[in-house]
């Protein structure tokens, strides 16, 4: 399949439907969500609750959107097993709060966390450079790179960045994905490193068309599921061009993963309905320290490196996928289309602000110019 976007794809006569993918490829999405929800808890009854970690006194990792949820079980463990923990937030005041609530709690188990946090605000562009310039300035290593935030602004109307970008394209793929190349001199210091990508299992009903980024040329209608499933879809195509990029040699890993469905914030847009349904059936979902074990499996297991060597030996077109039950899992058929992948990749660095090479450019440790990062918001 070589088709990139729905025009093309109607051009060569592919029976797909509005959501931009054939049907069996949909259904297929779907039950597999399903599954997600009615089977996680089985698939993933081999894990502990929280997940053990070893010592990580020597690992130094930054963790987004590390205020609430997921990303907030995340930056505990990791502080509580010795890491040294950047919460990049973009609510500095909940964070320092978080911060002096768990030393208290932590006092007399250990030495303090060594925890900080850091401003980061993923609607602004600007403020992704301003975040990783003032963190390459530091000159130190980078270990672990957690993009986590992201928003599911179930049922509201299409939302613009002021970088004019749609904002779940913006905060589940742009800004990440910028993060990510502006942190690699760091990532290159702390090698063996890992970006570890907070992805979910509706990438495998989502498409990207990539002459529409935005969903705003009027070929297809905008849904906030349109908009997040699209953004996830995205960044697992752009970590796959991204993992490839990278040379064996440089020992930084990018991965994705799934945290299942988990009780967390990002249920605060859904329906009322839907929200109770969260409430009755706690069987089912996760809860968020639950929910935060890929995220740590994937931060921090010894034979993760291993496996996304493999991957990229093998020349596998997608980046390691990690499911909620720590397995890997085969991300969607959509996710394996080379030539999608390659145009992501293309847009995304011109949507960045960054120059083609850009990667390149920093392996060989010479200076990027970023369009954003000019202008305090
Ligand atoms: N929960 C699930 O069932 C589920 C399933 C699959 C995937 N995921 C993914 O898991 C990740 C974590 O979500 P969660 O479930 O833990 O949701 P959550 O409780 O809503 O946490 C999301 C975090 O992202 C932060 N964030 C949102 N917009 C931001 C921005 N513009 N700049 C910086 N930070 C921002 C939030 O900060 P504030 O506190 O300031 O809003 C919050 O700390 C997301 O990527 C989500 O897509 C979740």
């Amino acid at each position: 399949m070589s088709s990139s976007s729905l025009r093309d794809k109607k051009e060569d006569g592919e029976k797909i439907n509005k959501w931009g993918l054939r049907w069996i490829e949909w259904i297929r999405g779907w039950w597999q969500i399903v599954s997600e929800i009615f089977f996680q808890r089985i698939m993933a009854s081999h894990l502990e609750n929280p997940l053990s970690l070893p010592p990580l006194n020597d690992l130094t990792c930054i963790i987004t959107g590390s205020t609430s949820g997921i990303g907030l079980q995340t930056a505990r463990q990791l502080a509580e097993s010795g890491a040294h923990v950047v919460m990049a937030v973009r609510n500095t005041k909940g964070g320092h709060e978080l911060v002096q609530n768990w030393q208290t709690e932590w006092a007399g188990k250990g030495l303090p966390l060594n925890i900080e946090v850091m401003e980061l605000n993923l609607l602004s562009l600007d403020s992704v450079v301003r975040f990783a310039e003032a963190w390459n300035a530091r000159l130190g290593p980078l270990h672990v790179l957690i993009n986590n935030a992201g928003i599911f602004a179930f049922g509201e109307p299409q939302r613009f960045s002021k970088d004019g970008y749609e904002e779940h394209m913006q905060v589940n793929h742009l800004a990440p994905a910028l993060l990510s190349i502006l942190l690699l001199p760091s990532l290159i210091r702390g090698s063996p490193s890992r970006v570890v990508n907070v992805n979910s299992i509706m990438h495998t009903v989502g498409f990207v068309d990539t002459e529409d980024m935005n969903v705003n040329s009027g070929k297809r209608k905008f849904s906030s599921l349109v908009g997040y499933t699209s953004s996830k879809l995205a960044q697992v195509m752009f970590s796959s061009i991204f993992h490839k990029r990278l040379p064996a040699e440089a020992g930084i890993n990018v991965l994705c993963v799934s945290p299942g469905v988990v009780h967390t914030n990002v249920a605060r847009d859904l329906p009322r309905i839907v929200q109770a349904a969260y409430h009755l059936i706690p069987y089912f979902i996760f809860n968020p320290q639950e929910g935060s074990r890929s995220s740590l499996f994937a931060a921090t297991d010894p034979q993760v490196p291993e496996y996304c060597s493999l991957l990229k030996a093998d020349d596998w077109p997608v980046c390691a996928f990690i499911s909620h039950d720590c397995r890997p899992m085969n991300a969607s058929e959509e996710a394996h289309n080379i030539a999608t992948a390659n145009r992501v990749w293309e847009k995304t660095l011109e949507m960045i602000g960054l120059p083609p090479d850009a990667v390149e450019m920093l392996l060989e440790g010479e200076e990027v110019q970023c369009r954003y990062g000019l202008k305090q918001d």
